[in-house]
């Protein structure tokens, strides 16, 4: 049985270190030529065998046989968390590594790294980077556990206070974990590497056990099929020639092999036109004339529109079963509900990691798509502004707005972070379903508390006509209003806004408003404010309701209140 190379990602929080540990595992620099030493996207590194006996010499020492023909390093931005890299039935990992900042701590990429990483049921091992930095760390020893065993009490009580923490923290998450020479079942435990990326201490025992962890438990999942199968990872133009980069994750492809490629629509069939594969060690390419799984490459092909990031494809064989595959790993993202928001992500994976978080927090998806915002995805929004208001809105996750679009009142959130994304939609929506539940409630009827301009008296009587400033509340035709002792006053004819007829008026808006039936100069001479009239009815449905009113509002209710009462209306 050929076994094949386990794709192995590489997550975490950003700059907890994931760039400089593959740069300390492959001798390379790329964490310092970054620019501004974030990774922008998600990389692969292929990693031959050899490599793994030079980085550790561990193999060598205790005679372990090295089965595996290496790695396929995944490195992602930690800036998007984890762009779910997915294939049938779960990751596209075999195995990831978290990476976390020993001196930091679980942070929000982290949680959302484990999340996902539970929902996918990927095996994974924990890299406690940075121990170098913990006071008074020195290298002691080229073996992890003497070195940390010999470092001063100190050191060891901050190290140990570190860990503990940690452990206690992803217990919480609900994962059991442990100093990786501690665990006895890898299956039930994380095992725990603590490491340094500068140092290099502890990557010995990263490679050891990332080797032993495939060699025992994935050789079935590891056996190297004959049909090709990959994922899309990114569509790259180069002087008007469409590159394909791709991960196969089994089987072989040659240059001139037909591929089916999914999409939401049919399955794009293309051939092969030229095929490229990653060098070792290396972010280039070089031309092959056949690349087995797993390893990452760069095709040309015949036809490549409308191709998407994320999407499966495979040689094509029979294209009936194909075809029925595809749907099956497009379900998720084809079923969507009757009702609800707009959703677009960058790739097949990340939208499936949005549907996914938003199915968990019950909220309802009307359209899913790959890509950026685009004029289609605005009039969708647009149409549920008035059938259901608060789904008229558009998440994006790590996309960008196109151009042309005119968004209008549209609203649209875009974020690079899944949970932030999530947690911005939900408060956009309480706030959004706070001012439908005022408008039902408190229906036509509103509060208001106008001061008298009297230096803008435009007509005495018949309708009497001034200006007012709305010092809070709302202002609407037809209401009818009191003065500050409670007489009444017919009720608000119209209202004019720089020299326009308006329906309503705003807080710190001056207006002029018509009362018939109201002689100015009699009624409302000594006059300061005037207040919009409620019955006792309205004023306990308002106070019943206070939490839709703002501070501002409950203050001239109050103000009412005493007015009636004072007059004995109420
Ligand atoms: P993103 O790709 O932006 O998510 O970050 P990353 O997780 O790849 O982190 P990166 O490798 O770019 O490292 C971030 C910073 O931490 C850099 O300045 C590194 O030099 C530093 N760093 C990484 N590992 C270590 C370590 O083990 N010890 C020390 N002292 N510094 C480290
Ligand atoms: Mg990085």
């Amino acid at each position: 049985m050929t076994i094949r190379q386990p794709i192995v990602t590489i997550a975490g929080h950003v700059d907890h270190g994931k760039t400089s540990i593959l740069d300390s595992l492959r001798g390379t620099g790329v964490a310092e030529k970054e620019a501004g030493a974030i990774t922008q996207k998600i990389s692969f590194t292929l990693f031959p065998a050899e490599h793994i006996k030079k980085g550790c010499y561990l193999i060598d020492k205790h005679n372990i046989p090295l089965k595996i023909p290496g790695f396929l390093f995944i490195d992602t931005p930690g800036h998007q968390a984890f762009t779910n890299l997915r294939k049938r039935g779960g990751s596209l990992a075999d195995l990831a590594i978290l990476v976390i900042d020993i001196n930091e701590g679980i942070k929000p990429q982290t949680a959302e790294v484990l999340s996902i990483l539970k929902e996918n049921k990927t095996p994974f091992i924990i890299a406690l980077n940075k121990i170098d930095r913990i006071g008074g760390w020195r290298k002691l020893d080229d073996d992890l556990k003497s070195s940390l065993e010999s470092q001063s009490i100190n050191t060891k009580n901050q190290f140990d206070e570190k860990f503990y923490i940690l452990q206690a923290a992803l217990n919480s998450y609900g994962f059991k974990s442990d100093f990786f020479y501690n665990v006895e079942d890898f299956t039930k435990t994380i095992a725990m590497i603590p490491v340094s990326a500068k140092t290099k201490e502890g990557l010995p025992e990263l490679l050891m056990v990332l080797c032993g962890l495939s060699q025992k438990f994935l050789s079935q999942q590891l056996s190297l099929g004959e049909d090709a199968k990959g994922v899309i990872f990114e569509i790259k133009k180069s002087k008007a020639i469409n590159y394909i980069e791709a991960i196969i994750y089994d089987g072989s492809l040659k240059a001139g092999d037909e591929l089916a490629i999914a999409s939401f629509n049919k399955p794009i069939i293309t051939k092969i036109r030229s095929l490229e594969e990653v060098l070792p060690l290396s972010d280039k390419f070089s031309p092959v004339r056949k690349a087995s799984a797993a390893t990452g490459v760069r095709l040309q092909v015949t036809n490549s529109k409308d191709i998407l990031p994320g999407m499966p494809f495979q040689i094509l064989k029979d294209i009936k079963q194909v075809e029925k595959e595809f749907k099956k790993q497009l379900q998720q993202v084809a079923e969507t509900d009757k009702q609800g928001i707009i959703i677009k992500a960058d790739s097949l994976g990340s939208l499936e990691a949005l549907i996914t978080l938003l199915k968990q927090n019950k909220i309802q998806i009307l359209k899913a798509g790959i890509g950026n915002i685009n004029k289609q995805d605005i009039i969708n929004a647009k149409i549920n502004e008035k059938e259901s208001p608060t789904n008229a809105i558009i998440l994006g996750f790590n996309v960008n707005i196109e151009e042309d679009s005119e968004i209008g009142n549209t609203k649209i959130l875009t974020e690079e972070v899944v949970y932030k994304l999530i947690e911005d939609l939900k408060i956009w929506k309480l706030k959004k379903q706070k001012e439908i539940e005022k408008q039902r409630i408190l229906g036509l009827s509103t509060i208001f508390k106008l001061e008298i301009l009297s230096q803008h008296i435009f007509r005495d009587r018949n309708p009497a006509i001034f200006g007012v400033k709305i010092i809070s509340g709302k202002l609407k035709q037809k209401i009818p209003v009191i003065d500050d002792s409670g007489e009444d006053l017919n009720r608000i004819k119209n209202i004019q806004q720089e020299s326009k007829s308006v329906e309503e008026a705003n807080q710190g808006d001056e207006v002029a408003i018509s009362l018939p039936g109201t002689t100015f100069s009699r009624q409302l001479k000594d006059v300061k404010y005037l207040y919009s009239d409620l019955s006792e009815k309205q004023f306990k449905k308002f106070k019943e309701n206070k939490d839709l009113l703002s501070q501002d509002e409950i203050k001239i209710l109050q103000e009412i209140a005493e007015i009636k009462r004072k007059k004995g209306d109420w």
